[in-house]
């Protein structure tokens, strides 16, 4: 039987004498789609950190393909292949998307060899997904619709097999909204 890519079983979330979470279970099978529905303040911006090490729970499990993990910073959620889209994105405007990309992959080397690979690898998962973006274009200038299509590339870059999204359409007009949830089902 096919294992949940993600099981969160029983997490409980403090803050102070605020009980951001709590007993949550989430269970995530490959290849789904799951939207968390809640009033502001519910608790699943918290819940979506957990699962991307930014917090840590005070109680619960997490697994993954039915392996128990421990995901101590989001550092280690990407090395896990979790990738997480912020509702505000952790862009640097002034950059291209291909230097927003490399940022903190870069490893070592020199980096015109370096941004060779990049971007052929980039080519590849827009290929791959219809992610279609010019790497050359300053971040700072693009439509808040495409910026997010750089996020979603940069989590893919990075390995991700489980993405995140923190409220993405909050910050589209209804026509991006189409695009990104085509992007999704591709
Ligand atoms: N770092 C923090 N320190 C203290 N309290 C926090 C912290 N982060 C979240 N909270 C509190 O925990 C609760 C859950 O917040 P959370 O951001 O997870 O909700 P949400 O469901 O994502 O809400 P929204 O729809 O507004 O994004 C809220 O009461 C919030 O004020
Ligand atoms: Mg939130």
């Amino acid at each position: 039987m096919t294992k949940p890519a993600i099981q969160l079983q029983g997490i409980n979330k403090r803050f102070g004498a605020v009980h951001a979470n709590k007993d949550i279970d989430l269970a995530v099978m490959p290849g789904t789609i799951h939207g968390i529905v809640g009033e502001n303040g519910a608790g699943k911006s918290t819940l979506m950190s957990i699962l991307y090490g930014f917090y840590q729970a005070d109680s619960g499990t997490i697994e993954m393909d039915g392996k128990p993990v421990t995901i101590k910073d989001s550092q280690d959620a990407i090395s896990q292949g979790i990738g997480m889209v912020h509702q505000h994105f952790m862009l640097v405007e002034t950059f291209t998307v291909l230097e927003n990309i490399m940022l903190g992959a870069e490893g070592h080397g020199l980096l015109n060899v370096a941004m060779q690979n990049v971007s052929s690898a980039l080519k590849k998962i827009e290929n791959e997904y219809g992610l279609k973006v010019d790497s050359d274009a300053i971040v700072g200038e693009l439509p808040v619709g495409i910026q997010q299509r750089v996020e979603i590339l940069k989590a893919l870059y990075r390995g991700a097999r489980i993405l995140i999204l923190d409220e993405p359409t909050g910050v589209l007009t209804p026509q991006e909204i189409e695009q990104f949830f085509g992007i999704l089902n591709t």
